[in-house]
């Protein structure tokens, strides 16, 4: 267990919630690439972290948190400390708390915030050490708390739209036209928030030049999905997409037809995570709504998970659809709970969007088929903006 939190026996802080605390350290931790390493934060009484602040620092009276890296002093002991071991964060509870009043915040942020100050301090920063150390300090603590925010999301569901079946129109005649280059562009000029390609081992669509092209065009975000294979591996770290989504591929279907095996191709996709995240690249996991998905997803580092709408969109009935439903709100509220950000898609269309884009837990909607076939009659801008005006809440700002 890479992370152990030790709650001191004296401790009367009945209210506190340790759910919380451990959920965001382990995410500070995913966040600072630490999670293999190993980590103890002991939550004490002010009595408590007052004898240690004496002992080791020579301070009177009690402090907020000391930090005490595993590899300090360990020259003196007769064997060698395992570089996996970070060392221990003391955190006095009571001084929490009081601060946390006067900040006007919870005991959890509070908490978290000399969690993550704590951290620091084992990963070498010292703010004690100098002026300019003090602010660069800051800044890293400000920069990391700013992202363990980013979960959610506070205002509508985002929109971004695949543009592979602009490119099967194109391969169908083996011409240049219709262009998916250009018709990202419309996307975004419509509102999309991203664009969304798929480069297929079998290049039936997207073609190497209209990702090259894309990166060098698309001004919001690119997504780039691909298999967990070396070749798109490859592809991706040359070409730099601002995120991938790992998809299931399989050459006889017609579209992804299932969410990834994340807990059984477990080394496979970590190992592309770990590539991914050395180039600064998030990495989405397209998975069916299922916490067993969600918990294998979590703890090999992805940093979001697309849960599969298809079993919603293709109900049978409206029962069937209700329960499909209520799988995907209960898989976004886990995935989100555990520190990973959400997205959802396939098979939306312009009737079944609504309800899944009003659930606060999915960030955006990756959205193909329905809005390209439509953009057929009404043309691209216009199909875009129809399901923008579909995602938006009723009330802005409730
Ligand atoms: N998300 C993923 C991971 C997909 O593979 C696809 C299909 O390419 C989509 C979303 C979009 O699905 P649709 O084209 O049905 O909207």
């Amino acid at each position: 267990m890479p992370l152990n939190l030790v709650l001191q026996s004296d401790l009367t802080f009945s209210t506190l919630n340790v759910p919380t605390i451990t959920n965001r350290a382990e995410r500070l931790l995913r966040l600072l690439s630490l999670r293999r390493k190993n980590l103890s934060i002991v939550l004490m009484s002010d009595a408590e972290i007052a004898s240690f602040n004496n002992k080791y620092r020579h301070r009177q009276g009690p402090t907020n948190v000391l930090s005490f890296p595993a590899q300090d002093g360990g020259a003196a002991l007769p064997f060698a400390i395992p570089p996996d071991e970070l060392g221990d964060i003391l955190i006095s509870v009571e001084t929490a708390a009081r601060e946390a009043k006067i900040a006007n915040k919870s005991l959890e942020d509070r908490l978290t915030e000399l969690i993550l100050h704590g951290l620091l301090h084992l990963l070498g920063y010292d703010h004690e050490r100098s002026e300019e150390e003090a602010v660069s300090m800051w800044d890293k603590e400000q920069k990391l708390l700013h992202e363990l925010n980013q979960t959610g999301r506070k205002t509508m569901a985002q929109l971004a739209i695949n543009v592979d079946h602009v490119a099967t129109i194109r391969e169908a005649r083996g011409t240049s036209e219709p262009d998916p280059v250009l018709a990202a562009g419309i996307c975004e000029l419509a509102g999309a928030s991203g664009i969304v390609v798929h480069l297929r081992e079998d290049r039936r669509h997207i073609q190497d030049r209209d990702l090259q092209l894309l990166r060098q065009t698309v001004k919001t975000k690119l997504n780039l999905e691909m298999a967990a294979a070396g070749e798109m591996t490859s592809i991706a770290l040359a070409t730099g997409p601002d995120m991938i989504t790992l998809v299931p591929e399989k050459r006889q279907e017609l579209t992804t037809e299932g969410g990834l095996d994340v807990a059984r191709n477990r080394k496979k996709i970590e190992k592309t995570i770990e590539k991914m995240s050395k180039a600064g690249i998030p990495v989405s996991l397209f998975i069916d709504p299922d916490e067993r998905q969600i918990k294998a997803a979590g703890e090999i580092g992805a940093t979001f998970v697309e849960l599969h709408t298809g079993r919603y969109c293709d109900a049978a009935s409206e029962e069937q659809r209700d329960m499909e439903f209520d799988l995907i709100e209960q898989a976004a509220a886990a995935a989100s709970a555990a520190g990973l950000r959400v997205n959802a898609g396939h098979g939306l269309d312009y009737r079944n969007t609504p309800r899944v884009a009003a659930l606060e837990t999915i960030e955006e909607l990756s959205i193909g088929h329905a809005v390209i076939s439509r953009a057929v009659f009404v043309g691209l801008d216009q199909a875009v903006r129809e399901m923008l005006a579909l995602i938006r809440p009723p009330f802005p700002g409730r």
